[in-house]
């Protein structure tokens, strides 16, 4: 596929290193394959956390809405805890029931990564940029002033939009999936030509001599797509890690061709196991395809946390956070196993004849360990507080389980690492750091500290600087 018509010599793709390193890329991947490691990030949001209620729980503040010290409170939460990113998504639109709920995204996030880059040192700054509604000159300009600002810790999720709400706010409609993507390539390929646009060495800043720049080698891009373009130079030269590495989540076959080409690191929302196993076999194929090394691209499995000093504590508090939506979800859960349950039957276990004609349904995944849990017993609000309805694999109980969990998937080969989703950030990163990171700490799977300070170094990613001339097709 070929997306951009070059006009004049494309800026080069450099396989040179960049900020503090003094080994390459192969040499680094020897050294972490002798202690294989996973990788730790960390989902932010409205300021609340993963679950609606978190807002009206006692212990937070209800109008960390729109308080920047609290998003910088729980960055520099995750960063105590060592974690390689934290991740903002973005969501440029007002949806949902604001008479009860908080909306998910609230504060801008490229602003607010700003305000996290001042006060943090090491941890990387993931943010959502829509490829859709978005021009490259503006993506590429403001990631990489982002970058040079966090002395290269940022990451750009390069993912198309995908809710005519959205739209709505440019004053558009959604294109076709295949436009959709089709510019999303462009976009991507052009975005990193701008950032190519210095060569490394173009910022002479020699004051005896008076010279600034070297005008040779700062070069218009002159790109061209279907659906975008751009002339540049940008004005800025490479970053402390060149220029942000590529995050992609989602986005099913078309999602795997993007991430295959672009990206190092990878958010999944695989259910099981077995189904993230699947998915990062796919993604290091689809890197293969596209003439990478599959040990570039990293599958981070999202997990929904909850820490508590034992089960019963965990269950109490999901229950707190998350009893409103039991009436539509035991509804649900009986059509995961196949019965008619309603909320009258909360309170009881399901009985040996339900048990012995429940089914799990093909249709959702969730429901094999929906049934796995129904049959230890607990009554029907304990099985919905085990979050056997969530998003993403949902572990409420002491830190220890938590840790077992991430242990068993990443020994699995499920998954590279996890972006963890506490249920309230005010004290659930808290939690994590100082239960969960500890244990995997004790048993050599995570970091006791940064090992560089770029993101880049953080992932165990090649460097790369403008367009990778690889994948370009
Ligand atoms: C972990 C994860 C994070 C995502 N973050 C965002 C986000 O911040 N903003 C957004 O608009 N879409 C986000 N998405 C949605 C996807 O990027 C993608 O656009 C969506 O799956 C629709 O893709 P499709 O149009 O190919 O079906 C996310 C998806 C996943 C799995």
């Amino acid at each position: 596929m070929t997306f951009l018509h070059r006009r004049t010599r494309q800026t080069k793709s450099s396989g040179d290193c960049f900020e503090e390193y003094t080994a390459c890329f192969r040499g680094r991947k020897s050294e972490r394959s002798m202690t294989k490691q996973m990788m730790i990030g960390v989902a932010l949001g409205n300021g609340y956390g993963a679950q609606n209620s978190a807002w009206r729980m006692p212990w937070v503040d209800p109008a960390n809405y729109t308080s920047f010290d609290s998003q910088v409170r729980y960055a520099q939460a995750a960063e105590r805890g060592k974690f390689q990113f934290l991740f903002l998504p973005d969501y440029p639109a007002l949806k949902g029931d604001v008479a009860m709920e908080a909306p998910w995204v609230s504060l801008e996030p490229m602003l607010t990564l700003a305000a996290i880059a001042r006060e943090t040192n090491r941890i990387g700054l993931v943010a959502t940029g829509s490829t859709t509604f978005n021009e490259p000159y503006n993506l590429a300009r403001q990631f990489k002033t982002l970058d040079i600002m966090s002395h290269g810790r940022v990451g750009w999720n390069a993912v198309p939009s995908w809710d005519p709400a959205v739209a709505a706010n440019f004053g558009r409609q959604l294109p076709p999936r295949e436009e959709k993507y089709q510019r999303l390539h462009e976009v991507v390929q052009l975005v990193q030509a701008l950032w190519g646009s210095w060569e490394r060495d173009a910022w002479v800043l020699d004051t005896a001599s008076g010279q600034f720049a070297d005008p040779a080698k700062i070069k218009p891009i002159n790109l061209s797509g279907r659906h975008v373009g751009a002339r540049g130079p940008l004005p800025l030269p490479p970053s402390e890690q060149g220029q942000p590495v590529i995050f992609q989540a989602g986005g099913g076959g078309n999602g795997l061709e993007v991430a295959g080409r672009y990206a190092t690191g990878v958010m999944g929302a695989p259910q099981t196991m077995e189904d993230a196993r699947h998915q990062r076999s796919e993604l290091r194929a689809a890197a293969q395809r596209a003439g990478r090394d599959p040990d570039e691209i990293k599958y981070f499995a999202g997990i929904m946390t909850t820490v508590a000093s034992d089960r019963r504590a965990g269950l109490d508090r999901r229950i707190l956070l998350t009893e409103h939506t039991f009436a539509d979800r035991v509804v649900y859960l009986g059509q995961m196993l196949g019965l008619r349950l309603e909320s009258a039957s909360l309170d009881a276990p399901l009985s040996p004849e339900q048990l012995a004609a429940a089914r799990p349904s093909p249709a959702d995944p969730r429901s094999v360990y929906a049934l796995q849990v129904a049959r230890e017993g607990w009554n029907l609000r304990d099985v919905l507080a085990h979050g056997v309805i969530e998003f993403h694999p949902a572990i409420a109980g002491p830190s220890i389980e938590i840790a077992d969990f991430m242990q068993a998937w990443f020994e699995a080969d499920a998954a590279d690492g996890f972006w963890v989703v506490p249920d309230v950030f005010e004290d659930g990163i808290d939690a994590f750091v100082d239960g969960v990171v500890p244990i995997l700490q004790e048993r050599g799977l995570f970091h006791r500290d940064y090992e560089g300070h770029t993101l880049r170094h953080h992932l165990g990613a090649p460097a790369q600087y403008g367009t990778d001339t690889r994948v370009l097709g």
